[in-house]
């Protein structure tokens, strides 16, 4: 251990003291209607049942061919599930409930323009337009099974449509979320090697029809910078027939969806029967280092792990009207927008916009006007409409059954307003905790079982068996007020099998930390190392403080420090950058950027910071803007040259810097510190209350470096 570690505290070694919150209980009307009520379930998933108990979420799905493995350790940690099963992921979502559901919606799809109606899209007519697009996939655009092809779509249907018709025919797709930059969209597509970049001209937020098509040009030039072309660009239309973009269709490249469709018409697809283990999609995510990491995920466990969770803790019935207030291009858009619900037969609710446009009584509208029973989104969102619209929710004649928070910690008080004011008091709230490669939820609470607790999301989920680990690798036990490292003793169906082309990646990043013995085929010496610090109350709950890596969780969006600093770094005059979390009343974290410049260059601070604003929208995209961008003379170094980060996010955060005697340069904090402060008061940026995890988060950022 150098000397520069030893003086980072890690989350292990912050004590964390804070109230423990109360109990609230499903009301009886929820239980006498829910998927799980037998406690004897968790019997039934318990570590000796491992991993036989997984058959029973396998048993939800339609299969071509049974497995006859359920879980295959030969290559740890490369688990494969349900070995030698086959099924088609389509068919699970869409087909196998024509006979029952034809007519039923599969799909309502809500346009952002209250003007514009509301689009029933049943599973006959899914299952149709999901047909042709396959046909066109195949025929047109020549791809086939084990392919990749990218989509940077935003919430129209056409992104469910395209992902389902890559399931049908065994091609790999891999979502960009809509909000992404074309360059960022351009690094995805060269990663996996799609040839195919289907993406749409404009679609609505925020009152503005957004200029989509745009982007991918530039993506297509990224792509080809990094040894990758797009041979086409296929386009749906938002209005089919009117085109919606400012740049050119490039002719032999682009070509109109709605354009070429006709020639599909009443097109049919046999669904290509996949091996289990073969992989459905690729959703790629921030990391501490280098580029983000293409998550590979499986058809056969994940589809199962996602179908099992949506049953029990999102209690999914078919005549449900579950609406996930989140976005497909997100992991939680994947589970539980599309795969889950679809492959149980509900009827899944999908909003183009902006949560707040035309005004923050929007979604309540919504929820009033289709009946929805079954609500989820993320803390940043349940924020914004309790500080826009505290009383919006009462207006309108809605009840909820279930609500679903998730994405990052949810603060007790706001809770209580989700539970009291959204919720009406009558809704059970799961507080859902996973991550992108985890394929669905690791830590929540059985609905109907478990009594909520607010700021905690609960203990494992079925079958998932977390463990607090400490810096030695030693358990850190229940109830001991201390946080570590959550990990995972056991894996699970819906975990990803790879980082797409990194294999060692994927295994130094999860496993290497607290693996006993590399050789070992046991998967007990392999616990899932998660990256998020943690604590577990006396009775088994967690709560869960945040990431432990350089990673900022900026409104439920993981960005990695790395990646925003490479987007400064293409500021010319900027010869160092480091970005850290503000505590944001509303976003939860924003990012905050430190610069400093290249000798002899005086520029303004103003051109500096809309410079730097502008190279981190084009890289990344609007969702990663930096809240400040400051200018300093020098970093806060280690005598080895590491940026301190954990220093200036202290000064960032105004909490206590903490001993920096032993950096290379003490002399530079006081300064920057009176500097920045006083700039952050200037801008009426002054400071919040901090809870004691919130402090604790402030100064562990950036302890793994
Ligand atoms: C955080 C989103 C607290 C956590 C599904 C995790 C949460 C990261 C929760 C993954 C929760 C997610 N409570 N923190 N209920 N859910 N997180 O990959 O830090 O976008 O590691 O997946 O979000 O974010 P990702």
């Amino acid at each position: 251990m150098t000397t520069e570690s030893v003086q980072q505290p890690s989350e292990a070694q912050i004590a964390v003291h804070w109230r423990e919150e109360e109990y609230l209980y499903p009301p009886a009307s929820f239980i006498a209607q829910a998927n799980g009520t037998d406690p004897a379930l968790f019997d039934r998933f318990s570590l000796d049942q491992f991993p036989e108990c997984f058959k029973a979420y396998a048993d939800l799905l339609d299969w071509d061919a049974y497995w006859h493995t359920t879980l295959d350790t030969s290559h740890p940690p490369f688990w494969k599930w349900f070995v030698g099963g086959r099924l088609n992921a389509c068919t699970n979502c869409v087909d196998r409930h024509l006979p029952t559901r034809a007519n039923q919606a599969a799909l309502l799809w809500v346009p952002e323009p209250e003007s514009e109606a509301t689009a029933a899209i049943t599973y006959r007519e899914l299952w149709r337009r999901v047909n042709e697009f396959a046909a066109l996939l195949r025929g047109f655009a020549g791809v086939a099974t084990g392919d990749r092809v990218t989509f940077h779509l935003p919430m129209v249907p056409e992104l469910p449509v395209s992902m389902l018709a890559c399931a049908r025919l065994g091609v790999i797709h891999s979502e960009v979320f809509g909000g992404f930059s074309g360059p960022a969209c351009g690094g995805r597509i060269a990663d996996s090697g799609s040839k195919i970049l289907v993406t749409i001209d404009g679609y609505y937020r925020g009152g503005e029809l957004i200029d989509h098509k745009a982007k991918a040009d530039e993506a297509v030039a990224t792509a080809h910078e990094q040894g990758v072309d797009i041979d086409k660009v296929l386009v749906w239309r938002r209005h089919p027939g009117v085109y919606s973009s400012n740049t050119p269709m490039v002719p032999g490249r682009d070509f109109f969806i709605d354009e070429i469709l006709p020639e599909y018409r009443d097109a049919l697809v046999d669904p290509v029967s996949m091996p289990a283990e073969a992989p459905l999609f690729l959703m790629y995510t921030s990391g501490t280092t280098g580029k983000p990491k293409g998550c590979q995920h499986s058809t056969g466990g994940y589809l199962a792990y996602v179908a099992g969770t949506s049953k029990y803790y999102q209690d999914i019935h078919p005549d449900d009207t579950y609406w996930c207030f989140a976005d497909i291009g997100w992991i939680t858009g994947h589970s539980y927008i599309v795969y889950g619900p679809l492959s149980l037969g509900t009827t899944s609710v999908m909003y183009e916009g902006a949560p707040t446009y035309p005004d923050p009584g929007r979604p309540w509208r919504i929820a009033e006007r289709l009946g929805v029973t079954t609500f989820h989104t993320a803390p940043t969102t349940i924020r914004m409409l309790r500080k826009l619209g505290p009383d919006e929710p009462a207006k309108y004649d809605y009840r909820f059954k279930h609500m679903t928070t998730v994405g990052e910690p949810i603060e007790p008080e706001v809770w209580r307003w989700y539970h009291q004011v959204v919720g009406k008091g009558q809704a059970v709230i799961v507080d859902t905790w996973w991550q992108t490669e985890n394929g669905g939820f690791l830590g929540s609470t059985m609905p109907a079982l478990q009594p909520m607790k607010p700021g905690s999301c609960g203990p494992g989920v079925l079958g998932i068996h977390p463990v607090i680990y400490d810096e030695n690798g030693e358990e850190v036990p229940a109830g001991s007020g201390k946080a570590g490292n959550i990990c995972i003793r056991n894996p699970w169906p819906g975990i990803f099998e790879t980082i797409w082309g990194q294999p060692e990646r994927f295994v130094q990043t999860y496993y290497a930390k607290y693996n006993r013995d590399p050789k070992s085929t046991d998967w007990r010496d392999w616990p899932y190392l998660a990256g998020d610090g943690a604590v577990q109350a006396a009775d088994g709950y967690f709560r869960i403080l945040g990431r432990v890596d350089d990673v900022i969780n900026v409104a439920g969006h993981r960005l990695g420090t790395k990646e925003l600093e490479s987007a400064t770094l293409t500021v010319d005059e900027i010869a160092e950058a480091a970005a850290v979390p503000v505590i944001d009343e509303l976003r939860g974290r924003a990012v905050e950027m430190y610069v400093a410049l290249k000798p002899g260059l005086t520029p303004g601070a103003d051109e500096i910071e809309a410079k730097v604003t502008a190279a981190v929208e084009r890289e990344i995209g609007k969702i990663a803007r930096p809240k400040n961008v400051w200018i300093v003379p020098d970093m806060p170094k280690t005598r080895s040259g590491k940026i301190m980060r954990r220093v200036i996010a202290a000064v960032s955060n105004f909490t206590d810097i903490g001993d920096v005697t032993t950096l290379a340069n003490p002399e530079i904090v006081e300064s920057i510190q009176h500097t920045v402060q006083a700039a952050k008061l200037e801008r009426g940026q002054s400071p919040i209350e901090l809870t004691p995890e919130q402090i604790a988060e402030i100064q562990a950022f950036g302890s793994v470096e």
